[in-house]
This record gives C-alpha cells, sequence and structure tokens, in this order.
C-alpha cells in the first residue's frame, strides 16, 4: 500500500471522557499532512498511538504498513517523533546530544560524530554546537529537537506543535527547515493549532475537533466549503453607511450586509478585480469615503469557526496559543 500512515477508526478513552471518538485519516507515502485542531481536540494522542507510545482502545493504525499494535519495534525503527515537550537535554551541548542518541541508535561512534556534525550544518547550529543546550534560545531548541529526530534517518516524521511558543522569526526560519525535509520525500505528520501553519506546510489538512475528524482536503478546498471571495468596504464616516450599503447592493447584488463594527460592509461577489474597480468608482461619484476597500477570501479560520461555529482561537486556556 501507498499510505505512509494510514488511522482506521482509532478510539481512545480516558475515563469517560473520549479523547479520540472515531478517527480516520491516511498520509500519503511522501506528502505532509497537517493534523489541524484547537487544544485538547485530540492531536497529541493520536500521535502517541501512530508512534507506539500508547494503546488505542479501538481501532486500527498503520505506519509505514506495519501494525502499530502488533508490531511496535519495528515501527519504532521508521520513525522520528518531535513531541510537544523537549527531549533534548540542557545539560549536553547541541553536538553531545545528538552524538548520543546517534549512539542510542548504534551507530559506530565515527558515524555518530559526523552525523551529528551533518545535521548541525543542516539546522544552521554549527557555531551553538559545542554550547550548552541550556543557553540556547526557544527557536535553537526546537531546531535541535528536529535535528535529534533525524538522526536515524525516519521515512516518517511526526512532530506535535513544532512551532508552539516560537517566536515569527523563529517560525519562520523551522518552516524553512521543513520545506527541505519535504523536498527529500520525507512523510510528515505534523500537528498545529495555526491555520497558517496547515496552510504553508501540509499538502493535505485533517480537521480535528473533540475527537473527531471535522473536514479533510487541501487548503483551497477546505476554504471553498465557506464560500467565495467577498467585496469588502470600510466607510470613513458611520453616517454614509447607508449610502455605500445602496452602492455596494448596486454593484454587488441584495446579500450586501454589514458587518458587526457597522462600518464595514460585505457582498459576496464573483466579481474579482473588475467589482473593486467598478465599486470605487460609484462610490466616489457618490462622495462616499472609504478607508479601506478590498476583495477578501475566507481563511482557514473562517473555514473552522463554519463548521465547529467557534473560532480556532478559542482557548481552553492551559498554553501559549496566540
Ligand atoms: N493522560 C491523560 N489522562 C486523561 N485525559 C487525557 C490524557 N491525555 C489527554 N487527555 C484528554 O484527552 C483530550 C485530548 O487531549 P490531547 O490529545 O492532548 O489534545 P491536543 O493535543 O489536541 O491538545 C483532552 O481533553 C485531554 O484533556
Ligand atoms: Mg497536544
Amino acid at each position: 500500500m501507498d499510505d505512509a500512515i494510514r488511522a482506521d477508526g482509532l478510539v481512545k478513552r480516558y475515563g469517560d471522557k473520549a479523547a479520540l471518538d472515531g478517527v480516520s485519516f491516511d498520509v500519503p507515502r511522501g506528502s505532509v499532512c497537517g493534523l489541524l485542531g484547537p487544544n485538547g481536540a485530540g492531536k497529541t494522542t493520536a500521535v502517541r498511538i501512530l508512534t507506539t507510545l500508547t494503546d488505542a482502545d479501538g481501532g486500527h493504525a498503520h505506519v509505514g504498513g506495519l501494525d502499530v499494535a502488533a508490531d511496535p519495534q519495528s515501527v519504532r525503527r521508521i520513525i522520528g517523533l518531535a513531541a510537544q515537550d523537549a527531549t533534548v537535554d540542557g545539560v549536553l551541548t547541541g553536538r553531545e546530544n545528538l552524538v548520543m542518541i546517534g549512539r542510542l541508535h548504534h551507530l559506530p561512534r565515527g558515524e555518530a560524530t559526523g552525523r551529528a556534525d551533518e545535521l548541525l550544518e543542516q539546522f544552521s547550529l554549527v557555531d551553538a554546537g559545542d554550547r550548552l543546550v541550556k543557553t540556547y534560545s526557544g527557536g535553537m531548541r526546537r531546531r535541535l529537537d528536529l535535528a535529534a529526530t533525524l538522526v536515524a534517518r525516519p521515512e516518517v516524521l511526526f512532530l506535535d506543535e513544532p512551532t508552539t511558543g516560537l517566536d515569527p522569526r523563529a517560525r519562520n526560519e523551522l518552516w524553512d527547515v521543513l520545506d527541505t525535509l519535504v523536498a527529500e520525500g520525507t512523510t510528515i505528520l505534523l500537528t498545529t493549532q495555526y491555520l497558517e501553519e496547515a496552510d504553508r506546510l501540509a499538502d493535505d489538512i485533517v480537521v480535528i475537533d473533540h475527537g473527531r475528524v471535522i473536514a479533510r482536503g487541501d487548503a483551497a478546498s477546505l476554504k471553498r466549503q465557506v464560500g467565495g471571495a467577498q467585496l469588502a468596504l470600510t466607510v470613513a464616516d458611520p453616517a454614509r453607511r447607508g449610502d455605500a450599503l445602496r452602492v455596494l447592493a448596486d454593484v454587488a447584488g441584495e446579500d450586501a450586509h454589514a458587518d458587526g463594527d457597522g462600518r464595514t460592509l460585505r457582498a459576496p461577489t464573483g466579481g474579482g478585480a473588475s467589482a473593486v474597480a467598478e465599486l470605487a468608482r460609484r462610490l466616489d461619484a457618490d462622495g462616499v469615503e472609504v478607508e479601506d476597500i478590498g476583495l477578501t477570501r475566507p481563511t482557514l479560520d473562517d473555514v473552522f469557526l463554519t463548521l465547529t461555529g467557534a473560532h480556532i482561537e478559542q482557548e481552553d486556556g492551559d498554553d501559549d496559543r496566540r
């Protein structure tokens, strides 16, 4: 079979609560799957089952064609896992960490050292390689974590929230590193709470919430589920809102409406840039000043709102999601 990862009806219960309630998805070899969902959705639980760290209460999971329940040892040999909590040791240097992991994987010392050098280079950690890891920034530590998972050249890589807690610059650096892994053909399952991240990295996105898959597809197809582009404008003077709405309805039709803030008006459009130009011309002719005008396309957050009735950013409260 050509799926690197296959989950069939996975169930996991903690007491009378189902962390996973029948989760199925598959990840073709060489592709990147983004498991997207808010805090508590069941992402880490799914990763723990697929990486043999915990048993499912129901369903089946295969990684590299191997049954994770029947053959966990073989599965462990072909996977890498960057867990949500850092696994590298703070009182060793970056290089020592990588060499130690190589030795744990039974690489001869020379080979373990060579592989460590290679990875320090690939992850821009050459200068930091001989410093204690406890002196590293969050971004450097995350890159070292990722390097550590690659020592044994896994076929399938699991990344549990690889960029949570990183600042935007460190996040971008990590995304670039992940691009090179993808280009090398590694199959990756990454979990994320960030719409932008799934959109940026994943070929396919599986949206989960409360232990269930609520949607799947590529970013574009998920966005299509919420409908197309909208014309949007913000009036400079709230008193002219009625006039603006009339012009907008003229250009874009009956569905023109005001947003919550009252100054922003929207209408679905199939018209693209020419509709924006026409709208701008008509408003100008009527002397209605606008602060902003343009075309908006739905984000993955809009998708989540449509599917669940809740914004994906809504907090459960126990970590540092934006
Ligand atoms: N070891 C555990 N004991 C009890 N409940 C757990 C345990 N691990 C996870 N859960 C619960 O299962 C649900 C899913 O958790 P998790 O898989 O960690 O979600 P995510 O990684 O998407 O934030 C949550 O409600 C969480 O509280
Ligand atoms: Mg988690």
